[in-house]
């Protein structure tokens, strides 16, 4: 693909937790000199607004409430740095991935009248092209035009180490066991979840990443790109 078509590029990735959709996402980006978008950073963010507000996560109305009074922000554009995300102007980029978060964010992923919100922010984020998006349901219900679809996973135990590992080097006290059960409990909820479930798109590439570094992973799917998908 010629480089102007490569800064317009959208490219969409899915998968389950723990298969390092972000760490990828981020790293293709970076490669292809594009934006990255963590949708599943919105999420938390009003998760995170939700408890200090001490809101019930399950009550749509409420939770369309709290959106209309919260100013999600992403700021993607400092490249070889992880992203900034904003809620009401602070950068909780650090406090969103709390392990307290990970329940209460469940929750919130379930509402249809949340998704179909954040849904449209991120359309609209992704509206002029030059994008990596990631999360569970971009290939199939908020980019079904990308020029690239990944479905990114691996096998639970890689999973489950991978996500172990992360939780430990965030200070966070935890056991394989307890780590296995929640990488379970929310692979369940986000794959029989109504509204915008956890899929794949029929036209994405489907990358299995038990073994590979993320270098390897990266050069991947940087080369689909080259190929124009
Ligand atoms: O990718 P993550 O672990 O940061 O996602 C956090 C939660 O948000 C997870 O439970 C799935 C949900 N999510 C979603 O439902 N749709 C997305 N596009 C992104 C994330």
């Amino acid at each position: 693909m010629s480089e102007d078509g490569l800064k317009k590029m959208i490219i969409a990735i899915d998968g389950p937790a723990g298969a390092g959709k972000s760490t990828i996402a981020k790293m293709v980006a970076d490669k292809l000199g594009l934006k990255h978008i963590d949708t599943g950073a919105m999420y938390r963010a009003l998760a995170l607004k939700a408890m200090r507000e001490g809101k019930d996560c399950t009550d749509g109305k409420v939770l369309i409430d709290l959106l209309s009074r919260s100013k999600i922000e992403i700021r993607a554009d400092n490249r070889c740095s992880p992203a900034v995300i904003l809620l009401d102007g602070e950068d909780v980029s650090g406090e969103i991935r709390l392990p307290e978060i990970n329940h209460k964010v469940s929750q919130v992923a379930k509402v249809p009248e949340i998704r179909r919100e954040l849904v449209k922010l991120q359309r609209e984020l992704a509206a002029g092209g030059g994008v990596v998006m990631d999360g569970r349901d971009i290939g199939t219900i908020v980019l079904p035009g990308a020029d690239i679809k990944i479905y990114l996973t691996a096998s639970l135990e890689e999973r489950v180490r991978r996500r172990y590992h992360e939780l430990i080097q965030r200070g966070s006290p935890t056991s394989l066991a307890e780590t296995k059960k929640q990488v379970v409990d929310r692979d369940r909820g986000d794959r029989e979840r109504k509204t915008g479930p956890l899929r794949m798109a029929p036209d994405a590439f489907y990358l299995d990443t038990t073994g590979l570094t993320p270098e390897e992973i990266t050069a991947k799917i940087v080369r689909l790109c080259d190929e124009g998908g």
